[in-house]
């Protein structure tokens, strides 16, 4: 039988820059009343000029391994969940793994888009489960407004950067984690995508004038999509645990719009304070997002000893997930 997973320890990173509703309305046709009606989102975090995904992928993992307790070599393993690396290659988790020092672990970067975070702990707890690892650093970390077209009024008001993380290990201490739930269906890739840049259209002058580098979304399509999965998901890990999705003590939804939650908590008759949200503060950072959620849940003191706390996200792919934590 595979071993208890533990979650050891978390951490995460904003960037300093913040961009507020007010600083879209002087770049596109938008308003503060617009965003935050259609999204909950008022303000989000952008590196600056010079600045990149490690820059905050390495001190998101340094706050989880402290409060783990876990010094860099103890490490076997690093997983950074991104689509937004420093560069194409090396991978984001060898310049983390060269960072930390973390001079006895392997290194992988993780691209599954909002559900990476999931997915990476996924793979880290498995490896920790078979006995290949005793100690994984998960970072879900993401530069989105390197990618976010400051031209299109539908998705530059959605997105921020930021980093999140969490160190897995075996038995002795920490919060079991577990019930991970992965799916993806691949089948409709336009409806969210950066069109150019890889294998398909690799850059040129001309993908670069037709703006084919930036996130595209059908922000309507994705919607749906979101709602149908946030409900299918918390049903699900409800029904795995032997609980009514009242029960759960909290759900770190992917922090994607207000309005998706809202749908949420109105179809499974739940309570808006069963959800841990912060879009108002950073708006849509990716794969990170529920990993600076779990962070600042736990060390807002939003989880207690006993609590059954459920992570979900969805996103690009498409794909979704989620998994469950005892705290
Ligand atoms: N300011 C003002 N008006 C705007 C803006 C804006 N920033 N953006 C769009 N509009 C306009 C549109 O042009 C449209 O105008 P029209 O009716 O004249 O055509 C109108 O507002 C309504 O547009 P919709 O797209 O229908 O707006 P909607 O209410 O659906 O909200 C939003 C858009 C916020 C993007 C929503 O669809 C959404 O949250 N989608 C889900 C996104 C998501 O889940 N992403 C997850 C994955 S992200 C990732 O993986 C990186």
């Amino acid at each position: 039988m595979a071993s208890a997973v533990k979650l050891l320890g978390t951490g995460s990173f904003l960037p300093e820059r913040v961009l507020t509703n007010a600083d879209f309305e002087r770049m596109v046709d938008t308003s503060e009343e617009w965003i935050l009606s259609r999204t909950g989102i008022r303000e989000r975090h952008a590196l600056s000029a010079g600045e990149k995904n490690s820059d905050m992928a390495v001190p998101a993992g340094s706050r989880a391994l402290e409060a783990a307790r876990v010094a860099p070599a103890e490490l076997d393993h690093i997983i950074v969940c991104t689509f937004t690396a420093d560069m194409l290659v090396p991978p984001c988790a060898c310049v983390v793994q060269s960072r930390l020092d973390a001079v006895n672990a392997g290194a992988v970067d993780l691209s599954a888009a909002c559900t990476g975070f999931i997915s990476g702990l996924a793979h880290g707890a498995a490896l920790v489960a078979a006995g290949q690892a005793r100690r994984v650093l998960v970072i879900a970390s993401e530069a989105l407004t390197r990618v976010t077209d400051y031209q299109d009024r539908s998705t530059c008001v959605l997105f921020g950067d930021g980093a999140g993380a969490a160190v897995l290990g075996p038995g002795g201490g920490g919060h079991r984690i577990g019930d991970f739930f992965l799916r993806a269906d691949g089948s409709r890739p336009e409806l969210l995508c950066i069109p150019a840049g890889g294998s398909e259209r690799p850059p040129s002058a001309e993908t670069v004038a037709e703006r084919l580098h930036y996130i595209k979304m059908n922000g309507r399509e994705v919607f749906k999509f979101a709602v149908t999965k946030i409900i299918a998901l918390i049903e699900g890990a409800a029904e795995r645990a032997g609980v009514k999705p009242a029960a759960i003590d909290l759900v770190i939804p992917h922090q994607v719009n207000q309005r998706i939650i809202q749908a949420a908590v109105e179809r499974l008759e739940m309570r808006p304070e069963q959800f841990y949200c912060n879009i108002e503060k950073y708006g849509n950072t990716s794969a990170a997002s529920t990993a600076i959620a779990l962070d600042e849940a736990a060390r807002g003191g939003r989880i207690q000893p006993g609590n059954l706390v459920l992570l979900l996200a969805f996103g690009g792919g498409f794909t979704w997930g989620s998994a469950t934590i005892r705290w």
